[in-house]
């Protein structure tokens, strides 16, 4: 991927915003849709597409308008440029087509990312993760908000980073925000709970609610029953389940390798998203860490394909079952079910701000 413009790539986000847009306001005749309350990035760029002639309902998605790049007949259906006509627009568009290829009844969809240096960490061993990867980088990592229903980040990397998790170095909508605390120990003065630009879900186990909290934050704070063991740590099949009933399908989890190794090692993940930039850290906070295996041939080996994202190396992951059930995630994928009572999840409004 060079560094400069790609030509087709502004029609292309516009159609793929476009498409989001839909899922969520429930379009393309399905049900459903996603939890509310989005406000736009700056620089919206979603706008209407083009019916391709001769296809009833069809959306034309390209440079501004015309199919000059590509074009989708039904939600998913997307058709590619000529070879050589737009490759590198193509290319990088194909790291998202899963996540635009969605309707508001599709099954939830569950997404990773980390930027990690060679030596396999997320950040020094105090923390500090400003940058790991390139600006391409974190310009996919902004795409892959735009795209979700919901970013979900540890208690751990809002400690140490801070994050407001909005979409502002591309054109989009933010998604609503998820701060995965069990034992609610992340400071009220977050940025990420007290900011307004989009909501944010304070997610903790009911067993550690401190309902003091709520009102000085303006997060809403949801209380779970069962979202963490006796030792605290997270379950995150419970986790999937609770914003799913909140409406939030496409799930994208930003970090830090804690949370995004429960994911995986649960086998939760449809896709895995692992940026490797040329540096090593030597010792740090890790990225993926799963249960030891003794045999190598045991050893998760999932199939995926590379992007070069400026002077990164992006390895796409492909986790989700095959056709024939068979989870290729670290765990056994589980089932919709879950005995988890919606009705005993409180939620608290937040007050503060
Ligand atoms: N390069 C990247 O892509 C990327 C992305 C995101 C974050 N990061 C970096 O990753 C690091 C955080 O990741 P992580 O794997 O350590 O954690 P995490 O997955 O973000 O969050 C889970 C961890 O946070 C801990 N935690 C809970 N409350 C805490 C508190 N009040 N203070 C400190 N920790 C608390 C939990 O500890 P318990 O088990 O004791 O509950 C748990 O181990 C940060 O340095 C962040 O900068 C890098």
């Amino acid at each position: 991927m060079s560094n400069g413009p790609i030509a087709g790539w502004p029609g292309l986000w516009a159609a793929a915003l476009h498409q989001v847009a839909l899922r969520r306001s429930g379009g393309f005749g399905g049900s459903g849709g996603s939890g509310g309350g989005r406000s736009a990035g700056p620089g919206h760029a979603a706008g209407p597409l083009a019916s391709a002639p001769g296809e009833p309902g069809a959306h034309g998605a390209n440079g501004v308008n015309g199919g000059d790049h590509l074009s989708s007949g039904a939600v998913g259906a997307w058709r590619r440029p000529p070879p050589g006509r737009d490759d590198e627009s193509a290319e990088l568009f194909d790291l998202y087509e899963p996540l635009v290829a969605r309707t508001p009844s599709s099954p939830p969809w569950l997404i990773a990312h980390l930027g990690q240096s060679l030596d396999g960490f997320i950040a020094t061993h105090n923390g500090d993760s400003r940058f790991v990867t390139g600006p391409q980088d974190l310009d996919h990592m902004h795409r892959l908000r735009a795209l979700s229903d919901a970013v979900i980040v540890g208690a751990g990397t809002v400690v140490v980073d801070d994050p407001l998790l909005t979409t502002r170095r591309v054109p989009g909508t933010h998604p609503t925000r998820v701060v995965l605390d069990p034992m609610q120990r992340v400071p009220v003065a977050a940025r990420v709970l007290q900011d307004r630009d989009a909501p944010t879900l304070w997610l903790c186990d009911e067993r550690w609610h401190d309902p003091t909290l709520a009102p000085r934050v303006a997060a809403r704070v949801l209380a779970v029953p069962g979202l963490a063991g006796s030792d605290g740590v997270f379950d995150a099949q419970v986790v999937r389940h609770v914003l799913v009933a909140q409406g939030l399908r496409v799930l994208f989890i930003e970090g830090g390798g804690v949370t995004v190794s429960r994911f995986l090692a649960q086998g939760l993940l449809d896709r895995l998203h692992l940026a490797l930039a040329p540096v090593l850290i030597g010792e740090g906070r890790r990225g993926v860490r799963l249960p030891a295996s003794s045999c190598l041939a045991d050893c998760l080996r999932p199939g995926g394909r590379i992007v070069r994202l400026g002077g990164d190396v992006l390895w796409d992951f492909d986790l989700s079952p095959s056709p024939s059930g068979s989870a290729s995630g670290a765990g056994r994928r589980h089932g919709d079910e879950l005995d988890v009572a919606d009705a005993q999840v409180r939620a608290f409004e937040g007050g503060g701000a």
